[in-house]
């Protein structure tokens, strides 16, 4: 593509501004930037004047899981055909890093940060510790696939070296970049972050899988016989990965997808429940759950949605492979993103300034066609860090880490 073209056809969008600095720019830069251009996907950036309408519209009804009292009488079975899976090297491990972590405020990826105290701890050290730990039971090696951004690549996979993968064996271990996406301001304009680059942003937790395949991972899958994903969040650093319970629990009851939940303390709490939107299992976001739906009871007075998702599941891999072509819905969110004004001076913005577009995870079980809600005790297996101070925080997490006997 030549400059004309790409000026035609950001015109046709009303996008010419990605233009602006273009006669500044060194020949190589010029190029790199009519490249960015040739990639956008403007089916995607279009959503920001045609949304799609996401909050769901469905009957909502909920969805019996099992609770911690019949996992522990059970435990035996579940842990008796989680450990043959995993012990055959059927279940593997897709851990989410390609967040931003912008809540925590720090540049680096958010695994690499320090939980430590007298010592230092990384998240990724935690996460690994709880990987092995299952390895241990199992008596096998978990293949790991780490999702990584264009942005914290290069950082996460040094930080792996650097730390000897944390005593897990390098060959074990595969990274793949998640795609991006471009980031536009209030008024659908696509933003630059340079004179020469275009803002984007990964392109949300739901990507994984057809990131994955893009990454040519799907070969390995075959190749070495593995059915079950289980895919976890980098921030909750007491998650069981390859817990071989709920994996036990997943294959046993039949289903095609497995969540870790925990069940609300209360109806306001700020997270995704999962149920049944006609007959076929859902998240619904905290902000958009109807109030008299998240505060209804049964009989006994119990909560009837009371599950809350912790970002923890199992995917049956066959299931994906039949779902690989279905569309994902993609989310505008608003957000803070650094970038330049029109003059080409740099902004680093105290609020929301523009859009990102972002698919969802939970969109994904959906897909599934069935899960099986699997309760966890809260204070033992989440601890999720996303802010700085106060809730879900580091001083939230060491305290429950302390609490689970984890010296830090
Ligand atoms: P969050 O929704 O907490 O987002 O991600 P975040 O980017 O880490 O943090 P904030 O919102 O900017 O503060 C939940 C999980 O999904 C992963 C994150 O790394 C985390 O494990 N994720 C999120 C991705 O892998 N890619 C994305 O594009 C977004």
């Amino acid at each position: 593509m030549k400059k004309e073209e790409a000026l035609r056809v950001l015109r046709d969008r009303g996008q010419e501004q990605l233009l602006r600095f273009y006669d500044e720019l060194s020949p190589s830069e010029r190029d790199n930037l009519i490249g960015q251009i040739e990639r956008i996907d403007w089916e995607t950036v279009a959503l920001f004047d045609h949304p799609e309408d996401l909050t769901g519209k469905g009957r909502i009804a909920p969805l019996k899981g099992l609770d911690v009292g019949e996992i522990a009488q059970r435990k035996a079975e579940f842990l008796s055909v989680g450990k043959a899976a995993i012990g055959a090297g059927k279940v593997g491990a897709v851990l989410l890093a390609g967040g931003q972590g912008t809540r925590l405020g720090s540049d680096a990826p958010k695994g690499t940060f320090n939980v430590g105290i007298t010592r230092t701890v990384s998240i990724f050290e935690r996460l690994m510790c709880n990987l092995k730990e299952s390895n241990s039971v199992c008596d096998a090696t978990v293949p790991l696939y780490i999702m990584t951004s264009e942005k914290n690549d290069r950082e996460t996979r040094a930080f792996f070296e650097q730390n000897a993968y944390f005593g897990y064996p390098a060959s074990e271990v595969k990274f793949f970049v998640q795609e991006t996406a471009p980031c536009v301001g209030t008024d659908g304009k696509i933003l630059l972050e340079e004179k020469g680059k275009i803002a984007s942003s990964p392109n949300g937790n739901g990507g994984w899988y057809a990131s994955l395949l893009q990454a040519g991972l799907g070969e390995d899958l075959d190749k070495r016989g593995v059915e079950w994903l289980n895919v976890f969040a980098v921030d909750n650093v007491l998650q069981r990965i390859a817990d071989p319970v709920f994996v036990g629990a997943t294959i046993a009851e039949g289903v095609n997808c497995g969540a870790k939940v925990v069940r609300k303390t209360c109806p306001e709490e700020r997270v995704g429940v999962l149920c049944l939107e006609d007959g076929a299992p859902n998240i619904i976001e905290y902000y958009e759950i109807p109030k008299e739906t998240a505060a209804a009871r049964d009989e006994r007075g119990e909560l009837l949605y009371p599950y809350g998702v912790i970002l923890n599941y199992l995917f049956r891999v066959s299931r994906l492979k039949e779902m690989e072509k279905a569309r994902i819905p993609v989310h505008v969110v608003k957000k803070k993103i650094p970038c330049l004004d029109e003059a080409g001076n740099p902004i680093m913005p105290q609020t929301e300034n523009g859009y990102k577009f972002e698919t969802l995870i939970l969109d994904m079980v959906r897909l599934m066609g069935n899960c099986l809600p699997y309760e966890v005790v809260r204070e033992r297996e989440f601890a999720p860090i996303k802010n700085k101070t106060g809730t879900d925080s580091v001083e939230s997490a060491r305290e429950l880490l302390a609490r689970n006997g984890v010296e830090l």
